[in-house]
């Protein structure tokens, strides 16, 4: 979430609507093909100290070993061109994305991945194909987000990992941020309605207003775990100092982390509470 400062209590840059009207109101869903040169040059190719300093090392981290690999919701490439790179062995790497201008972008910057027109929603792949799937601030995007968990779950293969990047939906969410309260003189960070699911329109650049939806965690990890998948890992980064050089309040905004990255696995043998492995 973006921040403003104010004088009077309020978040910075949550453009929420109430509520009740929240409930009632689906904004439309985001054109990204009309913001896909503002994507490549706000966060690509070292525009971004969270992409350069975090994520993309992350995902490299927890994708290692994997040789086949899906990027659901590439966009411009970044995350793929870097597990097409930076991994220790070779891996075919194939990203996703519905709109034609991100995937024109990514095409043009080469570097290894193959890319394919397709929502997150609908993969034109097999059960089981992918030893890697990573799906890197998309799913809070997405037209259909449950559909969208089961299809990646799906296209896992046994053994197989996926990281699910999002913003962190504990102190990110909507109504949730920074706070300048320049009338009782004091900042805090305020927590939104966490456990409310909502879907609305954040600004997240002046002129750029984009569809986010809202989901507490276990919105992201039950429906994975239902699907046979198991959290193996959950990393909250503290968000670096290169992403923090306005910051007012630094030991505050320092101890609220911005993203969560989930790492799931599908477990080679079925798992069965009662401890025999086939579940006979
Ligand atoms: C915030 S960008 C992230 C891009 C890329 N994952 C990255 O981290 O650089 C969100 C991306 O989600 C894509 N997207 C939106 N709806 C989608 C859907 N239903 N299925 C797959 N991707 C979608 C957009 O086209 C856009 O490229």
């Amino acid at each position: 979430m973006m921040c403003v400062m104010v004088s009077e209590p309020s978040t910075r840059g949550d453009t929420s609507p109430p509520e009740d009207e929240a409930a009632s109101v689906k904004p439309p869903a985001t054109d990204w093909d009309s913001l896909a040169e503002w994507w490549l040059t706000t966060f690509s190719n070292g525009a971004d100290a969270e992409y350069e300093l975090q994520i993309l090392p992350l995902v490299a981290e927890h994708l290692t070993g994997c040789r086949t690999i899906l990027d659901v919701g590439a966009g411009e490439g970044q995350v793929s061109r870097r597990l097409a790179t930076a991994l220790p062995a070779p891996a075919l790497v194939v990203g996703v994305d519905p709109f034609a201008r991100q995937l024109a972008n990514a095409v043009r910057q080469g570097g290894g991945p193959v890319y394919v027109q397709s929502r997150g929603e609908r993969l034109p792949l097999r059960d089981g194909a992918c030893d890697g799937v990573v799906c890197c601030l998309v799913i809070e995007h997405a037209d259909e987000p449950e559909r969208m968990l089961a299809e990646m779950a799906r296209v896992v293969a046994p053994g197989g990992r996926l990281v699910l990047v999002v913003n962190h939906p504990v102190v990110q969410g909507p109504g949730s941020g920074f706070v300048d309260d320049r009338i009782l003189d004091e900042m805090y960070w305020r927590i939104g309605p966490y456990l409310t699911e909502t879907v609305g329109l954040e600004e997240i650049d002046p002129g750029i207003p984009v569809r986010f939806s809202h989901r507490p965690l276990s919105g992201y990890v039950n429906p994975l775990c239902s699907a046979g998948l198991v959290l193996t890992r959950l990393e909250e980064p503290t968000p670096p100092f290169e992403f923090l050089t306005d910051s007012l309040d630094l030991e505050l905004e320092r101890s609220m982390p911005r993203l969560c990255a989930m790492r799931f696995e599908r477990p080679r043998e079925r798992l069965d509470p009662l401890g025999d492995p086939e579940g006979a």
